[in-house]
């Protein structure tokens, strides 16, 4: 099958231009300067041609951070496989690395063998998956080896949550140690869980159980010490560091000091931080659970900072953390109590319209767009350059975006598996129109053409973004 996307403006993480695409199979097989002759002869032999004229033509998206069917705080995220990655389609991400989990007293390759049966047979669009170390022995280590052989490369820490994944400074700096000598890549969820717990606790003695309290008991400062402590420990072993969902200012500080010394330290925001505010956590009624994650949303003021770490590269990637649990008898299993409610939010479908809305505004460049949704994430997680690119021999995963598009964001239309949009009544620019999944027209003409089971997994290579 030859498809040739013509007429479009091709945009990449170096800039844009015009470029119309030729796809054969999976793969893209050339590019050539638009309305060319070249062009011209490809349309004639194609078996189909896709007129992309006033659009974008992207590499999809990569979503980094996602947690699709994952049993947490007392339940498990609405979004299985096969619902969550076909919503990824509709919002023109390719490709999600998801999160397996290691339950304390069980080993790492069990963990990595639950998510792949989970995933397999039912994704609409490729995955991946980083493993969570939630219990570091002599074992976990070495299966630490074995893991980055079959192509999971990355590793999930937690600061945070003592009593489920928390990991204490000595776990951290072991697995930091091995990471060394595997090449992998440490992740880090930066929040001081010993001190958040102390102050969680006074806060319920007070008699404080609103969804606000989620977000006053988990201070930006306990975000910022954590990360500068990740980011110290990794300066002594050595190790290759990427803080994920980083919501704040004090925590970007801290990468900012540590890149500037050349550390290789990477960090990752998301759309909730960018976009949402601690108010909302504090809407009337128990409306605030919605937007209960961790760490929580900040004070509006911390957005702009996110924003211009996004344009310095002090912040590397977009990511959702994409972890939805309905209102309804999920979210709702906190009221009384913030603590339970489970923690985290929808995202997956939004993420690349919503940091299209950052280039409407100015605050970042169309090719930035694409780096920081594709081709750094890529980079970062050894994909580089099968995916986050449009170029011979790249996995045609391409996405084809119209700019005047206009939509308001709604669950009454998302494909999400959950009851409620944390952007409800959004007005936004641009939408994505067509998407190819290795070559497969799998969102096209307002319809969903692709099927489960087409996604497969990729193993991934060691980060390509170290300095
Ligand atoms: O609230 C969140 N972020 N839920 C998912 C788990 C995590 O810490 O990434
Ligand atoms: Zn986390
Ligand atoms: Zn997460």
């Amino acid at each position: 099958m030859r498809t040739v996307i013509a007429g479009g403006t091709l945009v990449t993480a170096d800039g844009a231009c015009a470029v119309d695409v030729l796809i054969d199979g999976e793969k893209v097989a050339a590019l050539t300067a638009g309305a060319s002759s070249i062009s011209a002869q490809w349309r004639e032999s194609a078996d189909a041609v896709v007129d992309a004229t006033g659009k974008y033509v992207l590499p999809g998206g990569i979503d980094a951070h996602t947690h699709m069917d994952m049993p947490f705080g007392g339940t498990t995220s609405a979004d299985t496989f096969e619902t969550g990655t076909r919503a990824a389609a509709w919002g023109g991400t390719t490709m999600i690395i998801d999160f397996a989990i290691q339950t304390k007293g069980s080993s790492l390759l069990a963990g990595m063998d639950a998510w792949q049966k989970r995933a397999d047979g039912v994704c609409a669009v490729d995955y991946s998956f980083h493993a969570i170390i939630s219990d570091v022995t002599e074992t976990s280590l070495k299966e630490m080896d074995v893991l980055v052989a079959q192509g999971v490369t990355s590793f999930k820490l937690f600061m945070a949550y003592p009593g489920v994944f928390y990991a204490t400074d000595r776990d951290i700096l072991q697995a930091m140690d091995r990471a060394t000598s595997n090449g992998a890549l440490i992740m880090i969820h930066a929040e001081n869980g010993i001190a958040i717990d102390a102050i969680v606790a006074s806060a319920l003695a007070r008699g404080q159980t609103d969804p606000i309290f989620h977000g006053l008991t988990r201070p930006a400062e306990m975000e910022g010490e954590a990360a500068n402590r990740a980011i110290r420990l990794a300066q002594v072993t050595g190790a290759p560091l990427y803080i994920v969902h980083l919501s704040s200012a004090p925590a970007l500080a801290a990468v900012v000091e540590a890149r500037d010394r050349g550390q290789n330290t990477f960090a990752e925001t998301c759309p909730q931080y960018l976009f949402l505010s601690q108010d909302d956590m504090d809407r009337p009624g128990f409306e605030g659970a919605k937007f209960v994650c961790t760490p929580p949303l900040r004070p509006r003021e911390h957005q702009a900072a996110l924003w211009r770490g996004l344009r310095t590269d002090d912040l590397s990637v977009v990511a959702t953390d994409h972890c939805p649990f309905c209102f309804a008898e999920q979210k709702e299993l906190g009221r009384g109590d913030f603590t339970k409610i489970p923690n985290g939010l929808p995202g997956v479908e939004n993420r690349m319209d919503l940091i299209y809305q950052g280039v409407v505004a100015g605050e970042i460049s169309l090719a930035r767009w694409v780096e920081v949704t594709s081709t750094n994430p890529a980079k970062m997680f050894g994909l580089y350059p099968r995916k986050g690119a449009v170029a011979p021999g790249s996995d045609a995963d391409i996405v084809i975006y119209d700019p005047a598009a206009e939509q308001t964001i709604s669950a009454a239309t998302h494909h999400m598996a959950v009851d409620y949009s944390c952007y409800e009544g959004m007005e936004i620019k641009g939408r994505v129109e067509t998407v190819f999944s290795r070559g497969r027209r799998i969102i096209g003409d307002g319809a969903y053409t692709g099927e489960p089971g087409h996604g497969r997994f990729v193993p991934r290579r060691l980060s390509q973004a170290l300095r």
